[in-house]
């Protein structure tokens, strides 16, 4: 049986009922300051929850609640869609119809994926190789869909409304949660599917011993963890000379046990969207799809118009 949607927000926040008022949070957006032409719906495709929610995209703040609906076990491509379509479905349900239906969405994956085709499944079903992830997406959910490296999309949030705004050189953004994520930007142009929490250190994949699952696998203390994340941050500062490191993921959300005990010269800073980072760039992704759609339609039908002539 499908489990319903979480809702994802702290216990003493008040539901309120209404279009897209639904469970706001001091500081959210407001129903009466959005604009539909500026949102879109970003979503997480993590290792053990689904999470998602509707993005003003010129802030990045979310509206209304965050849904998490826990990952599908085995993971697999059709289960997978099909909780991300439910979740979408519950997104749009407080919004008239006329907005809903124009809502576009935007996805991080958990793989290397390039032209909507998901490469890699290290922490998920290997049914996700040769997937043509954007495709089925939009087939199943009826409406446009962008897709991108969960770590990439996370990053592209934080570069453009975040932690690396106006940042110039070279910047990564490391998520930390089931698997390490990488993603890379030079003077803010992202070089995508980096898969740099692969890189092998100590002669072992670094996500072995990094990632925050690793912590409670291997039965770390945060000193013992960061010792190893720290080995790592020197390893990539010694191969790439970064300006800027960038933290996200889950443990972005606990950094203050861990953050004392590294010792890299490279700045560090956390993701100014900790780990909604990834829904956040999910909707900058799905929103620009639109806007290249829609001035792809114009040149054609411009075109045609033309040719009629
Ligand atoms: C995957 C990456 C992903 C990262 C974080 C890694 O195991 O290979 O594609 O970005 O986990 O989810």
């Amino acid at each position: 049986m499908e489990e319903p949607p979480m809702i994802d927000r702290p216990a003493n926040d008040t539901t309120t009922g209404g279009r897209a008022a639904v469970g706001t949070k001091p500081g959210d957006v407001q129903p009466a300051d959005v604009r539909p032409a500026d949102l879109a719906i970003g979503i997480d495709f993590g290792g053990s929850g689904i999470k998602g929610a509707v993005v003003d995209v010129r802030t990045g703040q979310l509206v209304g609640n965050r849904l998490r609906i826990p990952t599908p076990q085995p993971s697999v491509p059709d289960e997978v869609v099909g909780v991300m379509d439910e979740l979408v479905r519950h997104l749009v349900a407080p919004w008239d119809p006329r907005d809903g239906d124009a809502f576009p969405v935007g996805v991080g994956l958990p793989a290397a994926i390039r032209n909507g085709v998901t490469l890699t499944a290290a922490n998920i079903d290997s049914a996700w190789i040769g997937f043509a992830a954007e495709q089925e997406m939009e087939f199943a959910m009826r409406r446009t869909v962008a897709a991108g490296n969960d770590a990439d999309v996370a990053g592209l949030a934080e570069i453009r409304l975040g932690a690396g705004r106006y940042q110039r050189g070279l910047v990564f953004v490391l998520t930390i949660g089931t698997g390490i994520g990488s993603a890379l930007f030079i003077d803010g142009r992202l070089v995508p599917n980096t898969e740099l929490g692969h890189l092998v250190v100590d002669g072992r994949d670094a996500e072995e011993r990094v990632a925050e699952s690793a912590r409670a696998r291997l039965g770390l203390n945060w000193r013992e963890w960061a010792a190893g994340f720290d080995a790592y941050l020197h390893e990539l500062e010694r191969l790439f000379w970064p300006d800027l490191f960038i933290l996200g993921g889950g443990a972005s959300k606990r950094a203050d046990n861990y953050l004392s005990f590294l010792t890299v010269k490279t700045p560090i800073a956390l993701a100014t969207f900790r780990n909604n980072a990834g829904i956040v760039g999910g909707a900058l992704i799905a929103h620009e799809r639109r806007a290249r759609n829609a001035a792809a339609a114009a040149a054609t039908a411009t075109a045609a118009g033309e040719s009629s002539r």
